[in-house]
């Protein structure tokens, strides 16, 4: 079909190329080391175990994970989820709230589609991560960038833009930013 006669939502107009796509191009490029993007490196990927694990899976419950479930996600992982989350992060989940998605990208955009209007305002560290400013942009959120540097977000900027622009969301990453690696001070956290 030609490309040209297709009319697209209006949205989509929002929608740019993907630079983290443009990035993954160069990862396979034999020879090149690129830093570019987050990949794990090839001997941190359980190749062997996981074939092997996936293997017996689907001799023992094949026509289970086959056939069509839960939309929430596979029972017995989502009940293994609630102990882990008490463990790990002190978080209390009732089973009703673990919801499996494919990454974190899906769950951001579930959040954006339940949360965002177009014209919202959503305020972002300066500079933030790719993949979260295009989820956002095709949600046709209004992206205001608050002021950083090497201690993370700026608290006063950020005081004004909330005054100025009431925004429905911040999106931060509190350790390890991406793209700038830093870590929130304690004191602004
Ligand atoms: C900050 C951030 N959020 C989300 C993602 C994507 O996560 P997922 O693969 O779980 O969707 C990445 C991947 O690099 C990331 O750096």
């Amino acid at each position: 079909m030609n490309q040209e006669t297709i009319k697209y939502a209006k949205r989509i107009d929002k929608l740019t190329g993907s630079a983290i796509r443009e990035i993954f191009k160069y990862a396979n490029v034999p020879g090149l080391i690129s830093f570019a993007g987050g990949n794990p490196g090839k001997f941190a990927l359980p190749v062997e175990l996981v074939a092997q694990i996936s293997h017996d899976l689907m001799l023992k419950k094949g026509n289970e994970l086959l056939q069509y479930g839960q939309t929430e996600g596979y029972l017995p992982l989502r009940e293994s989820l609630i102990p882990y989350l008490t463990k790990t992060f002190g978080v209390n989940a009732k089973l009703s709230e673990v919801l499996i998605t494919t990454g974190s990208m899906q769950g951001f955009d579930l959040m954006l589609k339940s949360l965002i209007n177009p014209g919202d305002a959503v305020l972002t560290e300066s500079p933030a991560f790719l993949g979260a400013l295009q989820a956002m942009n095709a949600y046709e959120a209004n992206i205001i960038s608050v002021k950083s540097d090497s201690q993370g977000i700026d608290i006063d900027h950020l005081q004004e833009m909330m005054k100025r622009h009431h925004p429905k969301l911040l999106y931060i990453i509190p350790t390890f930013q991406n793209p700038t690696g830093i870590s929130l001070s304690l004191e602004r956290r």
